[in-house]
């Protein structure tokens, strides 16, 4: 599985979701759920592209045991992050969005420990 094009794929997802969404808001003049908007192109287009392109620069990173089990749980986690924001706003429970945070912390964990691994101290 190429996760450098798996990633950047659903960053385009993300980021026409994101456009979409920003586009409502503005034009209903509901800026209350701006967060949610915010965090679906900081997190599914900007940060996804990001891990898709050092996916490209440096190749050895999808050898790694890591890079299919750091992928999932980061998508994984900002749909739960993403989605769970809106549910804070809709109703006010706040589990999904904890989850997908701790999620995505632990998947950034990953992605450093890849990156450390295969490219900091890789002979
Ligand atoms: C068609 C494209 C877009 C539209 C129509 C749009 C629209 C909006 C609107 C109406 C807000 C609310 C502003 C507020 O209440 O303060 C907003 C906030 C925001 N947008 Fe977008 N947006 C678009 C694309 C993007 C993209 C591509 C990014 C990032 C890569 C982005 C990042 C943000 C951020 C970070 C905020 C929060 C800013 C703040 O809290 O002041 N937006 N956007
Ligand atoms: C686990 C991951 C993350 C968590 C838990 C998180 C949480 C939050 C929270 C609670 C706020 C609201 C702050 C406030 O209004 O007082 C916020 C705002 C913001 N975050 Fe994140 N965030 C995360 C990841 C990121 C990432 C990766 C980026 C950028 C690449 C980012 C960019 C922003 C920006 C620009 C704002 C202000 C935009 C707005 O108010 O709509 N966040 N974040």
């Amino acid at each position: 599985m190429r996760l450098d094009i798996w990633y950047i794929a659903l960053a385009l997802l993300f980021l026409l979701a994101g456009e979409v969404f920003g586009e409502w808001m503005a034009r209903s003049h509901d800026h209350s759920v701006a967060l949610v908007h915010s965090h679906i192109n900081v997190i599914g287009w900007a940060s996804f592209a990001l891990f898709g392109l050092i996916h490209r620069a440096f190749p050895a990173l999808a050898g790694s045991v890591l890079a299919l089990p750091q992928f999932v749980l980061a998508v994984a986690s900002a749909v739960f992050f993403i989605g769970g924001m809106w549910v804070i706003w809709a109703a006010g429970d706040v589990f999904g969005a904890i989850a997908g945070a701790y999620g995505l912390m632990a998947a950034t964990v990953l992605f450093i420990i890849m990156f450390f691994q295969r490219v900091v101290f890789a002979k």
